[in-house]
C-alpha cells in the first residue's frame, strides 16, 4: 500500500456520532478486520493482552440497554439527576443503540502480571503500555471500519458498565474495559475539527 493510501484512511478517520443499520459489508468482513487488529497490532514486550468483543445487531442493542438500565439504578439511588438522564444520558444512548455494532476493548491483567515480576524495572510501565496498545488497537479498527465505509465513534461507560457487561457476555470479571466503539452506517457527516498549528506540534531536525 502506498503512503498516500495510508494518510488517505487516516484523513477518513473521523468522529460520526449519527450512524445507521445498514452494513456497508458482511459481518465476515468485520470479523477480518478485527483479526487483523489482534495479529498485527503491536504490545509492549509482545504482552498481547488485549481483547475484543464483538457485538452485532441484537446483541450491540443489548450493550446501549444495560447501559440504560445502569444509569436508571444511578438515578433510582440520586447519584445522576432524572433531568440528566432524560435530557442528555438517554438521548446518546439511543443515537449509540441506532449503530449496527459496537466493540468492546479490554486488558487481560493476567497477561501482564508475569511480566511486571520478570522485568522488575519496568514493573510499573506494563500498565500504560498495555493502554497504549489497547489503543493502538482502537484506532486501526477506527480507521479499518471507516475505510470499508462504517462511521464510527469512540465511548467510555467503563467502569459503571463493566460488571453487568461481564455478565451478559460470560466474560472473565477480571477483564477491564478500555473503550467503546461504536459504529454502522454514516448517516451525517463528521463535524467541524479544529487544528492548531502544525508548527506548535511537530519539530525537525536535520531536515535536508
Ligand atoms: C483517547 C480518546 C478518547 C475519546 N473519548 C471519547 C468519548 O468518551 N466520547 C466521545 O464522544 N468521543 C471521544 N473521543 C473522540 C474525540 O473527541 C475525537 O476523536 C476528537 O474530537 C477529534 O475528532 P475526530 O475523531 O473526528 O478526528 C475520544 C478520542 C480519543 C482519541
Amino acid at each position: 500500500m502506498s503512503a498516500e493510501a495510508f494518510v488517505k484512511a487516516a484523513e477518513n478517520r473521523r468522529t460520526i456520532y449519527k450512524l445507521g443499520k445498514n452494513a456497508p459489508v458482511s459481518d465476515a468482513k468485520i470479523e477480518e478486520l478485527v483479526n487483523a487488529a489482534i495479529l498485527n497490532v503491536p504490545s509492549s514486550f509482545n504482552t498481547q493482552s488485549t481483547r475484543l468483543v464483538v457485538l452485532l445487531k441484537e446483541e450491540h442493542e443489548r450493550l446501549w440497554d444495560i447501559t440504560a438500565s445502569t444509569f436508571e439504578g444511578l438515578v433510582a439511588t440520586g447519584a445522576v439527576p432524572e433531568e440528566t438522564f432524560k435530557n442528555q444520558t438517554l438521548p446518546k444512548i439511543q443515537m449509540f443503540k441506532a449503530a449496527y455494532g459496537t466493540i468492546l476493548f479490554y486488558e487481560d491483567p493476567a497477561h501482564i502480571k508475569g511480566f511486571q515480576e520478570k522485568f522488575a524495572a519496568f514493573k510499573d510501565h506494563f500498565e500504560p503500555w498495555a493502554d497504549h496498545s489497547n489503543a493502538m488497537h482502537q484506532y486501526f479498527l477506527w480507521t479499518a471500519l471507516e475505510s470499508v465505509g462504517f462511521g464510527a465513534n469512540l465511548q467510555h461507560y467503563n467502569p459503571l458498565i463493566n460488571a453487568p457487561v461481564a455478565e451478559q457476555w460470560k466474560l472473565p470479571t477480571d477483564w477491564r474495559l478500555v473503550a467503546q466503539m461504536v459504529f454502522g452506517s454514516p448517516e451525517a457527516p463528521a463535524g467541524e475539527k479544529a487544528q492548531k498549528p502544525i508548527e506548535e506540534r511537530v519539530k525537525i531536525f536535520g531536515k535536508q
